[in-house]
C-alpha cells in the first residue's frame, strides 16, 4: 500500500516521476505527491485525488530538475487530503520524504520534537521521519537519514531528498523498494512493474538497507554497517505485460490473459511425471513432512483452502490452512517435520511474510507460491513455486488464482510421486490441458454472453449468496469476495450445506443464489440445496457441467463450464464467476481496477 518513485539521473525528472506513480498506483490512490531537486531549492506539489484526475494541475515547470521523489497514498494515519499527501517536509523545507509503512512510535517521537520546537503540517505518521532527519542533520543527509531510522520503529519504505545534496536516500525496513539500474540514471520504486520500461537491472534492497543514489553511481549499505555488496537480478517481465493492451480494465485483460498465464505455470513441470526445483527443500525431507500448514490472506488463502483437499486427497499429508495474520498471532504448534505453505501473488504481505518469519523461528520448513520474483516472501521462504502469471495490476485478482490452483494441483502430485502414492494420470493430463480448455471457454460468445445477461438482471440486487460444497467451497468464496470488492455488493460464500444453519433466513425472491454445481462430488446434495432456495422464492443461478439438462430444469439460470475431473473443477469454475463479478462492476460504473479502500499488496498490518 502506497507506492514510492524516485528518479535520479540525466533527464528530467517529472514526467517519468508521474508516469512511475501512474504505473504504482494500483497500491493506494487517494492523493499523489511529487517533489523534486532544482538549484539547491525543493519543489512540491501534492494533492489529493487520483493521478489521472489531477495531472494537469503538476505542472512540469513547477516541478523542475533531474532528481525527484513521488508518491500515490492509501492512507493509514490522517484522512487523505492535501495536506495529509506526501511528501512530507521538514521545518525548513529542504528535506522531502516520501514513505510507505507505518510508524509505529510517532506519536511519542512527534511529542519529542514538537517540545523542541518541530512545527507539524499533517496528521501523518510519516512526518515525523522529516522532522527527525532534520534534527540529525549536519550537513551529510546519508548520515542525518541513518542516525533518524534508528530510532524509528515500524515498517517503512523511504526515498528522501535534500536541497544541498545531489542525491537521493532510499531505505527499507517490511515495505518493498527496488533500484533500477540504468545507464547514467537510477530509479527508486515500491515496485519492479514500474521500472521495466526504463530498465531491467534491479537491485532488491533488504530489510535494514539504505541506498545512496547520485546520478553517478548507487552504494547500498547496512543500517548499522558499512557497504554492502548486491547482487544486481535482471527482470524477465516486458514492458507490454504492463499496458492495458486494449482492454477497458486490466482486470479485463487478466482474466483473458489466463489461458497464456496457466501455460506458463505449468511450462515444464508436467509431462508424465512432475517435475519441480524446490531447491532450499530437499526431496528427503518431502518425502517424510508429517504434517502442511498453509497460510495467506485473501484470494490467496481461498486457493490454499482447495490445496487442502488436493493435497490430502492425492498426496495422503494432513494439511490445514490458516489467515496469515492470525497465524502469526496465535503462537502455532510446528515442528521440524512440518512444512508451511505461504502464497502470495505479490510477495510482499505483511501477514504472509510475518507468517513466514514466525514459521521459521519455530523449525518449520517454508515452501511459497509467488506470483512477484525478487518480492520479499520469494526471497525469505526455503525453496518455491513461482506461478509466473506475468504482473497483476487489477487489484482483484484473477490470474494469481488460477496459477497458485495450477501450482497447488503440481506440488500435490509431486508429493504423491514423492512418497510412492498413486498420481492420477487423468486427471495430470487434463490439468496439462487446462489452459486449452479456458481459452476456448473465453472464445465462446454464448458463454460470455449468457454471463452479460446474468449482470444485466442482477446488477441492481443488494445481497448475493455463492454456495459451493467440498473443493468448490472456497471457489463460493472467491465468487463472493470478487464481487465485494469491485462492485461493492454485499456477498457471503458458505458451503451449501451450511445454509441450513441460518443464512437460509434470508432467501426470498430478492436474494440471488450462485450455486456452484458441477455433476460428480456432492451433486445430488446440491441439487437439494437448489430445491431448498428455490422453495423460498430464492433466485438460482447455477454453474453447472456442460450438457447437464436437469440444472437447466432446476435453475432460473446456468452458465455452463466444461465437463473437466472434478477435482479441476474450481480452475473452471471460477471463470465464470471473475467475468460476472466484471461485468456487473462494470454495469454499476464501478472503479474496477481501483475499488474504493482497497489496494492492490497489503503491505501493514
Ligand atoms: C484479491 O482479489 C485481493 N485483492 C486480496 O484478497 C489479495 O488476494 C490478498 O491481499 C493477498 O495478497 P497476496 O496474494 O499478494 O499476498
Amino acid at each position: 500500500m502506497c507506492g514510492i518513485f524516485g528518479y535520479c539521473g540525466r533527464r528530467v525528472a517529472q514526467p517519468i516521476l508521474m508516469e512511475g506513480i501512474r504505473r504504482l498506483e494500483y497500491r493506494g490512490y487517494d492523493s499523489v505527491g511529487i517533489a523534486t531537486l532544482s538549484g539547491g531549492r525543493v519543489f512540491v506539489a501534492k494533492k489529493k485525488g487520483k493521478v489521472s484526475e489531477i495531472a494537469h494541475q503538476f505542472a512540469p515547470a513547477a516541478l523542475p530538475g533531474t532528481l525527484g521523489i513521488a508518491h500515490t497514498r492509501w492512507s493509514t494515519h490522517g484522512i487523505p487530503s492535501d495536506r495529509n499527501a506526501h511528501p512530507h517536509l521538514s521545518c525548513d523545507g529542504k528535506i522531502a520524504v516520501v514513505h510507505n509503512g507505518i510508524i509505529e512510535n510517532f506519536s511519542g517521537l512527534r511529542e519529542l520534537l514538537e517540545e523542541k520546537g518541530h512545527r507539524f503540517s499533517s496528521d501523518t505518521d510519516t512526518e515525523v521521519i522529516a522532522h527527525l532527519i532534520e534534527s540529525f542533520y549536519q550537513g551529510n543527509i546519508l548520515d542525518a537519514v541513518r542516525k533518524a531510522l534508528k530510532g524509528v520503529e515500524g515498517t517503512y519504505g523511504i526515498a528522501v531528498l535534500h536541497a544541498h545534496h545531489e542525491e537521493l536516500i532510499a531505505a527499507r525496513n517490511g515495505s518493498p523498494l527496488v533500484l533500477g539500474i540504468g545507464t547514467e540514471e537510477f530509479f527508486v520504486s515500491s515496485d519492479a512493474s514500474a521500472v521495466v520500461e526504463h530498465t531491467k537491472k534491479v537491485v532488491y534492497l533488504d530489510d535494514g538497507e539504505l541506498a545512496q543514489i547520485t546520478p553517478r553511481s548507487y552504494h547500498v549499505f547496512d543500517l548499522k554497517k558499512g557497504v554492502k555488496e548486491k547482487e544486481v537480478s535482471t527482470l524477465a517481465w516486458d514492458v507490454q505485460e504492463i499496458e492495458k493492451k486494449g482492454y477497458k480494465h486490466f482486470m479485463m485483460k487478466e482474466i483473458m490473459e489466463q489461458p497464456e498465464s496457466l501455460q506458463n505455470t505449468l511450462r515444464g513441470r508436467l509431462d508424465k511425471d512432475v517435475r519441480l526445483s524446490l531447491s532450499g527443500i530437499p526431496r528427503e525431507f518431502l518425502a517424510r513432512v508429517q504434517r502442511i500448514m498453509i497460510t495467506a490472506c485473501g484470494t490467496s488463502w481461498h486457493a490454499g483452502l482447495v490445496g487442502k483437499h488436493i493435497i490430502e486427497k492425492y498426496a495422503g499429508i494432513v494439511t490445514e490452512v490458516d489467515y496469515a495474520s492470525e497465524f502469526r498471532y496465535r503462537d502455532p504448534l510446528l515442528t521440524a517435520r512440518d512444512l508451511v505453505v505461504v502464497i502470495s501473488q505479490s510477495g510482499e504481505t505483511a501477514d504472509t511474510l510475518a507468517a513466514v518469519k514466525e514459521a521459521k523461528r519455530k523449525g518449520a520448513t517454508v515452501l511459497g507460491i509467488v506470483n512477484v520474483v525478487g518480492s520479499s516472501i520469494a526471497r525469505d521462504v526455503h525453496g518455491g513455486i513461482y506461478i509466473h502469471a506475468g504482473p497483476e495490476i487489477g487489484v482483484a485478482s484473477t490470474k494469481a488464482f488460477t496459477g497458485q490452483l495450477a501450482a497447488l494441483f503440481l506440488l500435490a502430485f509431486y508429493l504423491a510421486q514423492l512418497r510412492s502414492k498413486p498420481v492420477p494420470r487423468p486427471g495430470m493430463r487434463q490439468l496439462q490441458n487446462i489452459p486449452e480448455v479456458i481459452r476456448k471457454m473465453l472464445a465462446d460468445t454464448a458463454f460470455i454472453s449468457a454471463i452479460q445477461k446474468i449482470a444485466e438482471k442482477f446488477h441492481a440486487y443488494p445481497n448475493y449468496y455463492y454456495l459451493g460444497r467440498g473443493v468448490n467451497f472456497p471457489v463460493a468464496l472467491e465468487g463472493a469476495l470478487k464481487l465485494k470488492e469491485i462492485s461493492y455488493i454485499h456477498a457471503e460464500g458458505y458451503p451449501a450445506a451450511e445454509m441450513k444453519h441460518g443464512p437460509i433466513a434470508l432467501i426470498d425472491e430478492n436474494m440471488p443464489v450462485i450455486f456452484i454445481a458441477n455433476r460428480g462430488g456432492a451433486y445430488e446434495k446440491i441439487i437439494s440445496n437448489i430445491e431448498e432456495v428455490r422453495s423460498r422464492k430464492g433466485k438460482v443461478i447455477a454453474i453447472a457441467t456442460a450438457g447437464d439438462k436437469l440444472m437447466s430444469q432446476k435453475a432460473d439460470f446456468v452458465i455452463h463450464v466444461p465437463d473437466v475431473e472434478y477435482e479441476l473443477t474450481p480452475l473452471v469454475n471460477v471463470i465464470p464467476l471473475q467475468l460476472l463479478a466484471y461485468y456487473i462492476a462494470d454495469l454499476r460504473g464501478c472503479a474496477i481496477d481501483q475499488p474504493r479502500n482497497l489496494a492492490k499488496s497489503v503491505t501493514v498490518e
